[in-house]
């Protein structure tokens, strides 16, 4: 007979090898007492969709400092926040998040509801992080389930119906393990576990406390677990990214609709990116001496690769672009830009250093 797995096994396990996190409320085991912030739950978790807790951990701490409370988010500026956030990706997160705090702030008294579904019902709140918050910041007996804990399930119960199909049949084993205590401790025991032990490669078995329970351990079947229905390849997308500086040193830039991919971030002008085999016309967002670099920018979102063809000029101090404004030399920070159009000031940057062509006689004399 196996074990059944228990969650005071893992409870037990994460005593010991809980990890640090700036949000987190340590185990007992480590000293820990009373409840998460709500509001820096809900933040990190927010941030920690889609990507990684050592990816996260310096812009939660960048963000808490300079918005400690819900309050605080709230009143910010559109722009600063979708700078903060600049380079995490996934930017309706950003959108959705200042949304969120301004109905906390304005309609909740700055208090989030303690409930799943009083959670779910605000703005970018979905089933995981409502299950999340719930269970983390109020205790409550809900189950979390992230790519992480599907993981576990699928090893634990042996599942081999691929996902994303299993994920109903992974989160109803998962919903029978939760404990009504401290289902906030457990929520991340199980996300701990499937981080550092029950890892995609090279499982660490022999250090799980749930080895005695586990199927996919009995039967050799934990390295191949999950299994996933095979991913479409990504299409390539073709486009065009004007980076120009006028002579006073101030950088041409624009705002991008709020929505769609990439909404409300700054980035360099270049009209719509194309599908694969159309190279789209390339429109300057004003007329000028515009040299091509020779190397393009490429960049992989989650459902295609983008590349784009990397222009670089020198604009006149009257430069008047019909896309675009400018920002000064001393506010424009390229950390404020997402990660593809960092990428295209980098491969653009070599031609202000150095070259000729795009000198500051423009305009200039
Ligand atoms: N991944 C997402 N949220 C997490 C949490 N609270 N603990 C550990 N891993 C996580």
């Amino acid at each position: 007979m196996r074990d059944a797995p228990a969650a005071t096994d893992l409870l037990a396990w994460y005593g010991r090898h809980a990890r640090t996190m700036p949000w987190r409320v340590p185990p007992p085991a480590q000293g820990g007492t009373g409840r998460a912030d709500p509001y820096r739950v809900w933040l990190s978790e927010v941030m920690l969709q889609q990507t990684t807790v050592a990816a996260v951990t310096d812009y939660f701490n960048r963000f808490t400092a300079r918005w400690p409370d819900v309050a605080a988010l709230a009143a910010a500026e559109d722009g600063d926040v979708m700078a903060q956030w600049a380079g995490l990706g996934y930017y309706a997160r950003a959108r959705n998040l200042l949304k969120c705090a301004r109905v906390v702030a304005s309609q909740y008294q700055g208090q989030f509801p303690n409930t799943y579904q009083g959670l779910l019902a605000l703005p970018g709140i979905g089933p995981y992080t409502a299950a999340a918050i719930s269970a983390i910041a109020f205790d409550q007996p809900e189950t979390v389930v992230d790519g992480n804990v599907e993981r576990v399930m699928a090893r634990l119960f042996d599942v081999h119906t691929p996902l994303p199909t299993a994920k109903a049949e992974l989160t109803r084993h998962a919903a029978t393990l939760t404990p009504i205590h401290r289902p906030g401790d457990y929520a991340q025991a199980v996300m701990d576990l499937g981080a550092t032990i029950c890892t995609p490669r090279n499982p660490a078995c022999s250090l799980c406390p749930w080895q005695g329970a586990c199927q996919a351990f009995k039967n050799g079947t934990a390295p191949q677990l999950p299994k996933k229905t095979p991913k479409k390849p990504k299409p390539t997308r073709l486009g065009h990214a004007y980076v120009g500086q006028r002579a006073d040193g101030a950088w041409l830039l624009e705002r991008r609709a709020d929505s769609g991919l990439l909404g409300g971030m700054l980035g360099w002008p270049g009209g719509p990116w194309h599908d694969e085999g159309q190279v789209p016309p390339a429109i300057a967002p004003l007329p000028g001496a515009w040299v091509q670099m020779p190397q393009p920018a490429l960049h992989t979102f989650t459902h295609f690769h983008l590349r784009l063809i990397v222009w670089v000029a020198a604009l006149p101090l009257d430069a008047a672009p019909t896309a675009g404004h400018f920002v000064t030399h001393n506010e424009f920070r390229p950390s404020d830009l997402p990660t593809v159009m960092r990428k295209v000031f980098e491969i653009a940057r070599p031609a202000f250093l150095a070259a000729p062509q795009v000198g500051r006689s423009h305009g200039s004399n």
